[in-house]
C-alpha cells in the first residue's frame, strides 16, 4: 500500500520523539520513501543519525543547509510529498501551523506543500486541553489537516490523561487507510478531472519534468543513451552476451525525451521493445557501440551509459561454425575498449553518467569507477536487492558524485529511477554549462 509513496515525517521536540523512530522504521518497511525533517528541539531527544539510518535518506533540519544545488530543499521536499506527517506534533508546531509561521525547515515545508497533511499531537494533558491549543487544532481541521487523536494513558510528565502520541502501529494503519481511500478516489476520477486535483503539476516539476510552466528541464539538450547487453561473436551462430534487458536504458531514453531532450538511443541486445518515437541505432558488439557513440559524441550534451558492455571479446571470430572436436575448447578473450572511460578522458562540455552493477562495497567501488572513468555521476545498482536490476521492471540505485552519495533511490519503477537520475543530472549540467 505504501510502496513508492513519498512521506515527509516531521518530528518535533517532545519526549515522544523517540516513537518517531519506530514510525519511520515501520513506514520504510512498508515501502514508503520517508524523508525526515526534525526541529531543533526534536534533536534534543533523538539523533539525526538514527532517523537517517532508519529512513535511508538524508535528514533535514536546517532550512539553509542546501545539499543539492539544483533544488531548494524545502520546496523540493514539499513538492515531492504524497503526504506530510507531523508526529509527534508539539503544541508549538500546531500553533505555528495554525498561524502560518515559517521559521524553520519543518514549518517552511508545511507552508510550501500542497500535499495532504496529518498531525499526531503529543503533549501534556493540560497543554492538550488548553483553549489556545484546541482552537489551533480546530483551525487546522477546518483547513483539511487530518488530526490523529492522541491516546489516553500515563503521560511522560506523570499525568494520566489525553496527550500520549498514538501508537506508531495505529498511525501507520491510518496512513494506509488514507492512501487506500485516495487511490480509490483517484481511480474513480476521469483523466481530465484528475489534472485539477492534488499537485500533479508541481509533482512533475519536482520529479524533474518541468523547470517552470513551459520550460522542460532538458530542452535544447542532446542526450545519448546506451542500452542492452553487447553481443561478442564467437562464430556465425554463437556469441557471448549478458542478462541486460535494456529496460533501464530505454526508460532513461523515454524520460529524457519527456524532459525535452533530443535523444539518440544506441541499443545492443535487448529483450524488450524500445520506446516508440525515439531515434534508435542498433549495434551488436562493444566495438560497434563505441563507434556509434563516438559519432554522436562531439555534438551531444550528455551521455548515459546504461548498456552492459562486455569487458572481453573472443580474440578471433571464426568465419565458419566451429566444429566439435576435442573434449576441451579454449576460447581466448581480449579486453574490449571501456567506452565510458574513453569518453571520460576526452570529455569537454559533455556530462557523463555511468552505471555500476555491484554486489558488495557499493560506495567504494562506485566512487572508484566514477574517478577511474572520469564521469560526473554514477548510478550504482545494488544487484542484491530483490526485484531490482537486470531484467526487472524496478531498480534501486545509489547515485554518487566525486564527494560521495548524492541520493539513494529505493526500489521503484525504472522510469521513476530514470526521472530522478536525470533531474539531478540536468540540474548539474546547468551549473556545468553556464
Ligand atoms: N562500461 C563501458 N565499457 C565497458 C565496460 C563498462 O562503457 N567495456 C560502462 C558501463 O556501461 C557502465 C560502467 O562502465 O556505465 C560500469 O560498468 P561495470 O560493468 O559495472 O564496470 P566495469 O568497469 O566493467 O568494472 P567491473 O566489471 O570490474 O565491476
Amino acid at each position: 500500500m505504501l510502496k513508492g509513496k513519498v512521506i515527509i515525517l516531521g518530528i518535533t521536540g517532545g519526549i515522544a520523539a523517540y516513537k518517531g523512530a519506530a514510525l519511520c522504521s515501520k513506514l520504510t518497511q512498508k515501502g514508503a520513501d520517508v524523508h525526515v525533517i526534525m526541529t531543533a528541539s526534536a534533536k534534543e531527544f533523538i539523533t539525526e543519525l538514527t532517523l537517517q539510518s532508519l529512513s535511508r535518506n538524508p535528514v533535514y533540519s536546517d532550512t539553509f543547509d542546501e545539499r543539492e544545488p539544483s533544488v531548494v530543499s524545502h520546496i523540493h521536499l514539499a513538492d515531492a510529498a504524497d503526504l506530510v506527517l507531523v508526529a509527534p506534533a508539539t503544541a508549538n508546531i500546531i500553533g505555528k501551523m495554525a498561524h502560518g509561521l515559517a521559521d524553520d525547515m519543518l514549518s517552511t515545508t508545511l507552508l510550501a506543500t500542497t500535499a495532504p497533511i496529518m498531525v499526531a499531537p503529543a503533549m501534556n494533558v493540560h497543554m492538550y486541553s488548553h483553549p489556545a491549543v484546541m482552537q489551533n487544532m480546530e483551525t487546522l481541521v477546518s483547513r483539511g489537516v487530518k488530526m490523529i487523536e492522541p491516546g489516553e494513558g500515563l503521560l511522560a510528565c506523570g499525568y494520566v490523561g489525553k496527550g500520549r502520541l498514538e501508537e506508531p502501529e495505529m498511525i501507520v494503519q491510518t496512513i494506509e487507510r488514507f492512501f487506500e481511500q485516495e487511490d480509490q478516489k483517484h481511480e474513480g476520477r476521469s483523466k481530465s478531472e484528475a489534472r485539477w486535483f492534488g499537485n500533479e503539476s508541481t509533482k512533475a516539476q519536482a520529479a524533474g519534468l518541468l523547470v517552470s510552466k513551459n520550460k522542460l528541464l532538458l530542452s535544447g539538450k542532446k542526450v545519448v543513451v546506451t542500452a542492452g547487453g553487447t553481443i561478442e561473436r564467437i562464430d556465425p551462430v554463437r556469441y557471448i552476451t549478458n542478462d541486460s534487458s535494456g529496460k533501464m536504458g530505454f526508460a532513461i531514453a523515454k524520460v529524457a525525451q519527456e524532459m525535452g531532450a533530443e535523444v539518440q538511443l544506441i541499443a545492443a541486445n535487448t529483450s524488450v521493445e524500445p520506446p516508440p518515437g525515439i531515434s534508435l541505432e542498433r549495434v551488436q558488439s562493444a566495438g560497434d557501440m563505441y563507434d556509434a557513440v563516438l559519432r554522436q559524441w562531439g555534438a551531444c550534451d550528455m551521455v548515459v551509459m546504461a548498456a552492459a558492455v562486455a569487458d572481453y571479446r573472443p580474440l578471433e571470430v571464426a568465419q565458419s561454425k566451429i566444429k566439435k572436436k576435442d573434449s576441451v575448447l579454449t576460447l581466448e578473450l581480449v579486453k574490449n575498449v571501456d567506452i565510458l572511460e574513453s569518453l571520460g578522458h576526452s570529455k569537454k562540455h559533455q556530462f557523463l553518467v555511468g552505471f555500476a552493477a555491484e554486489t558488495e562495497n557499493i560506495e567504494t567501488y562506485a566512487i572508484d569507477k566514477l574517478e577511474r572513468k572520469n564521469c560526473d555521476l554514477i548510478a550504482a545498482n545494488d544487484v542484491t536487492v530483490e526485484g531490482a536490476g537486470f531484467g526487472a521492471d524496478h531498480n534501486a540505485v545509489q547515485i554518487y558524485d566525486r564527494s560521495g552519495m548524492v541520493e539513494r533511490i529505493p526500489v521503484q519503477s525504472k522510469e521513476e529511477v530514470a526521472r530522478k537520475l536525470l533531474a539531478i543530472a540536468a540540474g548539474r549540467m546547468g551549473g556545468v554549462m553556464h
